[in-house]
């Protein structure tokens, strides 16, 4: 086999393992069994404007395969500030993607977890968190916390397994879009479009 194809088979294969371990030591925190496809961060990261020069906000990047789509879109790793709960996680995303902004924390818990962040706005948010694993009230509230957070219009990307909504409609607050059924990713995924105004 050819040396590229095997270093690059070999690093796809130590993500999985890694995500694996994450989601053995805690499979409702992960959410997922296998890393998402690149087909499926390509399609999140598309909703960004790299030429708003605003910051992108990414939720449970996990091993890290968004990060590297958002990085491909065009926002340089300064931009880009990427909240992961699991340390094991945290320290691979550090030691892999340098430059990026990786915050070990919840992303439950905005303000605290921001931290010098906190009071900027960003362009979008791209999440991967497990939202069915938290409760419907959690769901929203961060939802919210988020559209704060972004000047109107722009997006929430949420990526899910069920073929509805993660968050419930509050056509009062905000708009739900569904941007894409990615069956190139296992299992195949839905994604969400948030926004307001
Ligand atoms: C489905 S996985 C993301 C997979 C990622 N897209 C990949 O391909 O590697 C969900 C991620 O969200 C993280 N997570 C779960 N709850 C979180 C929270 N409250 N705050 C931040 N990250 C969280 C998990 O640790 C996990 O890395």
């Amino acid at each position: 086999m050819e040396l590229r194809l095997k270093e690059r088979l070999g690093r796809k294969f130590d993500e999985e393992i890694r995500f694996f371990k994450g989601w053995i030591d805690g499979p409702k925190s992960v959410g997922a069994i296998l890393p998402t496809s690149a087909v499926t961060a390509r399609r999140m990261a598309s909703v960004i404007n790299p030429a708003s020069g605003l910051p992108v906000l990414e939720l449970g990047p996990g091993t890290g395969i968004i990060t590297k789509a958002i990085i491909d879109r065009g926002v340089a790793t300064e931009n880009i500030v990427s909240i992961e709960y699991s340390t094991d996680f945290y320290q691979h995303l550090k030691r892999t993607i340098p430059g990026v902004n990786f915050i070990n924390g919840d992303a439950f818990d905005l303000d605290t977890t921001l931290g010098d962040w906190k009071d900027r706005k960003f362009d979008a948010v791209i999440s991967a968190i497990p939202m069915l694993s938290f409760p419907m009230e959690k769901r929203i509230a961060l939802l919210e916390d988020l559209l704060d957070r972004m000047p109107p219009g722009r997006p929430v990307v949420q990526i899910t397994y069920s073929p509805v909504s993660p968050i419930d409609a509050r056509p009062d607050r905000f708009h739900i879009r569904h941007l894409d059924f990615v069956v190139r990713n296992i299992p195949p995924a839905q994604l969400w479009v948030y926004s307001r105004g």
